[in-house]
């Protein structure tokens, strides 16, 4: 919806609720940050992944008690703010309804304009948060989102305009790396925990798939690695894999994801540079982004094309509230409001924006 807020009257409110994360944050007109918040559901490390009932329930507990705490520490009333904003999609539908009732009730009660955040779009502009990298990020440039619920290469060309250039064809890259975790008995989520475990291991010890390798476009695929991981294990009587042959088979599988990923990387930058010959940049999102092994590949990948890699700092890697109030601020500048009518969407491609 087009509005008459071309500019950001206050500071910004924005709340994170899409999937195991509850996150408040209050950003500066200008994008300062001035206080932030998130709280990492532990309850379904128990069910070895998100409970989404367990998950919505927990976001209608503690957002009101993050929001107060971030609103004390920035020092303002509801009265100051200049905008509310939520993540409204996609994600789980019982938190992005938590997330954005909350926000609506806030706009409502002070008159303020309300924001619905595409959360793919949050992780998108995340580099251009004023100071977070050392030159400041200019449109077009090349996003890898990979988390643990999406898994793709977006050309990011401006607010609300999203190119998907390719994406996984069945399971997230962080998915895969904690089905292997699961399936090396390992915590929950297996991503940090099957890279501590890799560092003991050998990555030439098994020779697993390296799904799309080669292949044509940016799509990805990892259920099959997934799957050949699974058999290596099955040879094993349960309960009998040895702690080294464990490690073994963490750091193979995660040197098959990182040649994986440089791969599609590569594909991806050659893609995004038809489009964009000016483009220079390509930055990583998403929690799996903390991975060493994949981080290092990636940057390899970048400088061998000519291009900076950029990631941003861990915590605002994951999810967070910073992303979407900064947001809502890139589209605040714009006048892009969203009416209380606003419906949050379980499924929302960023290229639905466009529209
Ligand atoms: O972005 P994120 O915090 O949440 C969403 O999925 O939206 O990402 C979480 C995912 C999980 O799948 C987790 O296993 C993975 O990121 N992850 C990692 C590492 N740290 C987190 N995967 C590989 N290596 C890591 N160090
Ligand atoms: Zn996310």
């Amino acid at each position: 919806m087009q509005g008459a807020y071309t500019q950001v009257k206050g500071p910004v409110l924005g709340l994170e609720s899409s999937c195991d994360e509850t996150a408040a944050a209050i950003l500066a007109p200008d994008g300062q940050i001035l206080a932030e918040t998130v709280l990492s559901q532990t309850a379904h490390a128990a069910f070895g992944g998100v409970v989404p009932e367990i998950a919505a329930r927990a976001h209608l507990a503690h957002l009101p008690g993050l929001v107060a705490r971030v609103m004390a520490e920035a020092g303002l009333n509801f009265a100051d703010l200049g905008a509310v904003a939520a993540s409204a999609g996609p994600g789980l539908i019982g938190g992005l309804i938590v997330g954005s009732g909350f926000a609506k009730g806030v706009a409502l009660a002070r008159g303020l304009p309300f924001v619905a955040v595409n959360h793919l779009e949050a992780h998108a502009l995340t580099p251009r948060l004023p100071g977070l990298l050392p030159q400041p990020v200019a449109f077009p440039y090349l996003l890898l989102l990979m988390s643990g619920g999406h898994c793709q290469c977006v050309a990011v060309e401006g607010v609300g305009r999203h190119r998907r250039l390719g994406g996984t064809i069945d399971d997230a890259v962080g998915e895969a790396f904690d089905k292997v975790g699961k399936l090396l008995g390992l915590g929950w989520p297996g991503g940090p925990a099957v890279e501590a475990l890799a560092r003991e291991g050998q990555a030439d010890a098994f020779a697993l798939p390296r799904p799309l390798l080669g292949r044509a476009g940016c799509d990805f695929s990892f259920s099959g690695l997934k799957t050949a991981v699974a058999q290596l294990i099955g040879k094993f009587p349960a309960g009998s894999l040895p702690r080294q042959t464990a490690a073994d088979i963490a750091a193979s599988f995660q040197r098959a994801v990182a040649d994986v990923m440089a791969d599609r990387a590569s594909h991806a930058i050659a893609m995004f540079r038809a489009l964009h010959p000016e483009g220079r940049l390509l930055v990583v999102a998403g929690g799996v982004a903390a991975n060493t092994l994949l981080r290092t590949a990636l940057q390899t990948v970048a400088e061998r094309h000519g291009f900076t890699f950029a990631a941003p700092p861990l915590r605002l890697c994951g999810d967070n509230a910073v992303m979407v109030a900064w947001t809502a601020i890139e589209r605040l500048r714009l006048g892009l409001v969203d009416g209380m009518d606003h419906a949050p969407r379980p499924r929302w491609p960023l290229e639905a924006l466009a529209a």
